[in-house]
């Protein structure tokens, strides 16, 4: 038996400027650039092992068989790295995140980042950053912004070789929290990739993408000044302005629950108040409260009180994606 093994980590992030809507669906290449940050504390971590004894891929992820549309996902990314590499063994994947799978963070963003990392090192490939975001991206736009560490911008680039995650900030650079408040973990009846093909039939979202690079350079400029007032008011309009463009889409999306509004009027209240809290919702009910780490608790008693709260996680902001320890590039022989 020949086997080839590698295991990689990588963390979910949360999306400060949103990525909604793709110029091109299959590439996943965005319609507008996004920014974000890495959530440590959370987690997927990734085996992938090319074996000549297996006659079709194997998957598993939290120890069971995904439905059919994930298996294909996979398999396309591991096609697309046989192909890299130049091998035609199967594999046999291995994956375990360490928060609840529908929780409001994407594990399909961590879940890409640690496959692309632990299947091109099995395969015997050393990618940089840059190609590893662009396999990542390919499995879920979202997961090339968990490639690189800290806090991220995936620029829009030109085609599919330069549409790629980069750091702006390390994770140190600002101490920054994520409450991250959920309301339901019942799976959403839209999920992302469908949703990031409706954008297009709002007519809000060429708006929203036209005023993209005004936003990021707000946002941008905001972590790198680590000024709070700044970056509350661009991600709550980054966040309004999706969700509107989601409400308008053909079919409309609402994605929210009654306790989602809830939670906004709350963080808003307050931030009048004081608080440096503010809030942003993904393609899910739950939010997202993002705060300087040195108010931390205050947020987290207010919202774990709130009507519909189910439990707060606290996140703070995460590395990169990288291969573990026993993880081994050499080929086993038995
Ligand atoms: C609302 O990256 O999950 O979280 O590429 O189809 O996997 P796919 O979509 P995905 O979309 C994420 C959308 C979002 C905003 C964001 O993370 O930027």
């Amino acid at each position: 038996m020949s086997s080839r093994t590698a295991t990689a980590l990588a963390h979910p992030n949360i999306a400060f400027i949103k990525y909604w809507g793709n110029r091109d669906d299959d590439l996943r290449l965005p319609a507008n650039g996004s920014i974000s940050m890495n959530l440590e504390g959370l987690e997927t971590r990734t085996c992938v092992d090319f074996n000549d004894s297996l006659s079709a891929d194997e998957l598993r992820i939290n120890g069971e068989n995904p439905d059919r549309s994930a298996t294909e996902r996979v398999r396309r990314m591991l096609n697309e790295v046989r192909q890299l590499a130049g091998i035609q063994l199967f594999a046999r994947v291995e994956s375990r995140t360490n928060f609840p799978l529908g929780a409001g963070i994407a594990s399909s963003a961590s879940g890409f980042a640690a496959l692309a990392l632990a299947a091109s090192r099995a395969a015997g490939l050393d990618l940089n950053e840059a190609s590893l975001s662009c396999l990542a991206r390919h499995g879920s736009g979202s997961a090339c912004r968990s490639i690189p560490g800290g806090f991220v911008e995936w620029k829009v680039g030109t085609g599919d070789t330069d549409s790629i995650a980069v750091s702006i900030a390390s994770p140190g650079h600002w101490d920054l929290g994520d409450c991250i408040v959920v309301l339901s973990s019942a799976p959403k009846a839209t999920g992302s990739s469908m949703g990031n093909q409706l954008a297009g039939t709002s007519p809000l979202q060429a708006a929203r993408v036209a005023d993209a690079p005004r936003r990021l350079a707000f946002c941008r400029e905001a972590i790198l000044r680590r000024n709070f007032g700044t970056f509350a008011s661009v991600v709550e309009e980054d966040s309004n302005l999706m969700h509107a463009v989601m409400m308008t889409s053909r079919p409309p999306l609402f994605y929210w629950l009654p306790g989602t509004l809830g939670i906004i009027q709350a963080v808003q209240a307050a931030r009048s108040q004081g608080l440096p809290a503010c809030y942003t919702v993904d393609a899910g009910p739950n939010v997202h409260v993002l705060c300087e780490r040195t108010a931390v608790e205050q947020p987290v008693k207010l919202l774990e009180g709130l009507p519909g709260v189910r439990e707060v996680r606290l996140a703070r902001a995460g590395g990169p994606a990288r291969l573990l320890e026993d993880s081994s590039t050499a080929e086993h022989a038995s």
